[in-house]
């Protein structure tokens, strides 16, 4: 498939560029991994357990092998034997939150309500459906402990990991909070989030002898290949992973997940090839979601609103068979300038399905709980929430006392406040209204480390000129083709409509997830790498054939004779995989020590309350961000307006309902799992401040994450602001607001 810009000649870098994928999305004729023609495509479904832990004692197929057009009925009695799942690795960040360590089908043990326990392979979907209802499972039920309220003592501080840190101290917190001029010592819950990507996780398998191919919309082409190749004991290369367009994934698609490997079991079971496509419902049972949290948030401050205590402190959970630590106080280390510091996490386990990194792990709840904490604050002590902000904003990094590679929070309140028409607010609560609604105006602080991975790729450029990029991106719907395309004609000074990028295929040169919000500036270290050589080659050849390197790279080349000129980079170069890997992620935590590097931003809203009901609606948004450069305006602008949106979503609806007995998420669907729909969005603005970070490739901090922190909290402030009231459990639902 070509995909061609229409962009004129010129500028670039940091351009609003229409997507190179535009139009093929936009006409339906963009393939996602579920819409890939295979002839003799089978369907699969799954059963999910019902039981919360068990023994299975018993699997009745008899209904549903019988079912006209169903081919088979795959259960741990007859399924192929498959390796357990590899350990995930520290040099792919987003798989750090293990899916999980079932090898499904290959056991009778049920480790969560929803596990898969069989799976129908039919003619068609619908087949495939109904005879998966049809599958009688008699199960031998064992203890259970799901209750994360219940268990919530039981909590143990979660240990430091290589990407991520432990408890962080400086002073004395507690004491320091006791004989603090002004304080406040608050509690704070999140529930558990799913997701949601409009595109539930769909795998099309197919094997030829011993080679396997499989479409799967994945954000983790590379992790996705190892992972199949061991647990079907062939070697990597007889593995094919493509997603070459994939529809969103926020996090739900890094892992490999039950659905993904039961349709490879299924094409395998069969002979033919099987997509299994899963139900919304499935999505909910099958893959993780967010964990819920609780969170202590003390602040201390003298009367001048300088921070002399900061604790943060958080429990959530994770899956007895799988998960990860969620960095609820991550952007606490590094915000605010407080004399003494106390922050730590704490985690319990539960007989759940694992959890799973989604949108700004960690920062996205946690800013819910230390931004609505430090209006507050600044409420007792009868200050400007962002004079407090100012007042407190550090030189250094508050913990450790490393420099900030680059920091516009400063910027980004003064830039916002401005424009947003701060000081129209009247500081009272409800003292501004609207007729029946009582209006609100709230901030907060947005924060999301910075991140770079491994990246492999290939530039080639052509007598006529055209430059061919090759590398196992992943396009989620962020605009990455198009962004590479546009720091590929930048780097090499070329017309944008002569790059062409190949992605989304394990074929290509293997890049790095699309997760941690790191994609773009490891795609573009590599692209400036391999330009570099490019031009570097390129020089020598005009030098060979007298001619100016200051010629057009196409017209080098055709003097020179040569059709193209080919250069190849990245992390595994001259030596292994796993050592070029290693040996990059060591130089950049190493550089980590000495730097903090991260985007921010400062969120702006105002919210309407009506005086009745308590609903709330969101009716301004302005969201100012320092995300180093900007490559592409509107692709950019979209990212952060979508964190923006998921954001309100996680402030005012959405909560995903776990039945406290069994575990059994209740609203697995959109109808009652509560995502914003366009009427609840108002008109968004961004403003980025787009310099670059000095510390990272082409200055790129990541776009994809930032937008979300902070929202919850600039919308619990306002709604404060509007009614008086405070909400410090989510979702601000109006039965709250009474
Ligand atoms: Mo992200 S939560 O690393 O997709």
């Amino acid at each position: 498939m070509t995909l061609t810009t229409t962009h004129p000649a010129g500028r670039v870098l940091g351009e609003p560029v229409d997507r190179v994928d535009g139009h093929v999305k936009t006409t339906g004729a963009a393939q996602f991994s579920g819409d890939v023609p295979f002839p003799n495509l089978a369907h699969a479904a799954l059963v999910h357990a019902t039981a919360t832990r068990a023994r299975i004692t018993r699997v009745d197929t008899e209904a549903a092998s019988t079912l006209p057009g169903v081919h088979a009925v795959i259960t741990h009695h007859n399924a192929p034997r498959m390796k357990p799942p590899p350990k995930p690795s520290v040099l792919n960040l987003p798989t750090l939150a293990a899916g999980t360590s079932v090898n499904y089908l290959n056991t009778d043990e049920v480790h969560w309500n929803g596990q898969p326990v069989a799976v129908v392979v039919a003619d068609s979907l619908d087949i495939a459906r109904e005879a998966a209802r049809l599958v009688h499972v008699t199960y031998d039920e064992l203890p259970a402990v799901v209750d994360f309220g219940q268990q919530e003592p039981n909590a143990v501080p979660q240990k430091a990991g290589a990407l991520h840190e432990g408890t962080g101290k400086k002073g004395d917190a507690v004491a320091a909070l006791e004989v603090a001029a002004v304080a406040v010592d608050l509690r704070f819950s999140t529930p558990m989030h799913h997701h949601n990507a409009l595109e539930p996780h769909t795998t099309t398998a197919s094997w030829h002898g011993g080679t396997l191919t499989v479409h799967d919309g994945t954000q983790n082409i590379d992790w996705t290949r190892r992972h199949l190749a061991q647990r079907f004991g062939i070697p990597v290369r007889a593995v094919r992973v493509v997603a070459t367009f994939v529809g969103g994934a926020f996090g739900g698609k890094t892992n490999v997940w039950a659905g993904t490997v039961l349709a490879v079991v299924a094409a395998m079971v069969t002979g033919r090839p099987v997509r299994l496509a899963l139900s919304r419902e499935g999505v909910y049972r099958t893959v993780g979601g967010r964990t819920p949290s609780t969170q202590r948030v003390a602040l201390g401050a003298d009367s001048d609103g300088q921070l002399t205590s900061l604790i943060h402190t958080s429990v959530t959970q994770v899956g007895r068979v799988g998960g990860g630590p969620e960095q609820v106080v991550s952007q606490s280390r590094h915000l605010y300038d407080a004399a003494n510091i106390l922050v730590r996490q704490n985690q319990l386990t539960l007989d759940t399905v694992s959890n799973a990194v989604m949108r700004a792990p960690g920062e996205a709840i946690g800013s819910f709980a230390l931004e609505a904490a430090m209006d507050e604050l600044a409420h007792r002590l009868a200050l400007d929430p962002i004079e407090l902000r100012m007042r407190n904003e550090p030189d250094r990094d508050p913990l450790g006392g490393r420099l900030f590679a680059r920091r516009g929070l400063r910027e980004a309140y003064a830039r916002g406040a401005a424009r947003f028409r701060w000081a129209d607010r009247t500081p009272e609560p409800g003292s501004m209204r609207d007729g029946r609604w009582l209006v609100g105006m709230g901030v907060a602080s947005a924060y999301h480390p910075a991140w770079e991975l491994p990246a492999n790729l290939t530039m080639r450029l052509s007598a006529n000129g055209d430059v061919l990029v090759r590398c196992a991106f992943h396009e989620m719907g962020m605009g990455s083709a198009t962004a590479f395309a546009q720091v590929t004609a930048h780097a090499l000074r070329v017309p944008l409509d002569s790059v062409l990028v190949e992605y989304g295929d394990s074929d290509l040169p293997a890049g790095p997830a699309a997760g941690g919000s790191a994609q773009t500036a490891s795609v573009s270290r590599a692209i400036l790498d391999a330009a570099a050589r490019l031009k570097k080659n390129l020089t020598a050849l005009a030098h060979r054939h007298d001619l100016s390197p200051t010629e057009a790279p196409g017209t080098i080349l055709s003097r020179a004779g040569r059709c193209h000129l080919e250069v190849v980079v990245g992390a595994d170069r001259g030596i292994g995989r796993l050592a070029g890997q290693l040996r990059f992620m060591t130089r950049f935590l190493l550089d980590r020590r000495r730097y903090v590097k991260a985007a921010c931003g400062a969120q702006f809203c105002e919210v309407r309350v009506d005086r009745d009901t308590g609903e709330v609606r969101v009716t301004r948004w302005l969201g100012v961000f320092d995300i180093g450069t900007v490559v592409n305006a509107k692709t950019a602008a979209g990212q952060l307006r979508g964190g923006i949106v998921m954001g309100i979503g996680a402030a005012l609806g959405e909560e995903t309902l776990v039945d406290r007995g069994t575990g059994r998420i209740v609203n697995a669907n959109l109808a009652e799992y509560h995502v914003p729909v366009h009427a609840d969005i108002p008109r968004i603005d961004i403003e980025c401040l787009g310099a670059p970070d000095p510390t990272m490739p082409l200055g790129v901090l990541g776009a994809g994450e930032v937008g979300i922190v902070g929202v919850a909290g600039a919308i619990a402030n306002a709604v404060h602001h509007a009614t008086g009231l405070r909400v410090r459990d989510l979702p601000i639902t109006l039965d709250k607001l009474r």
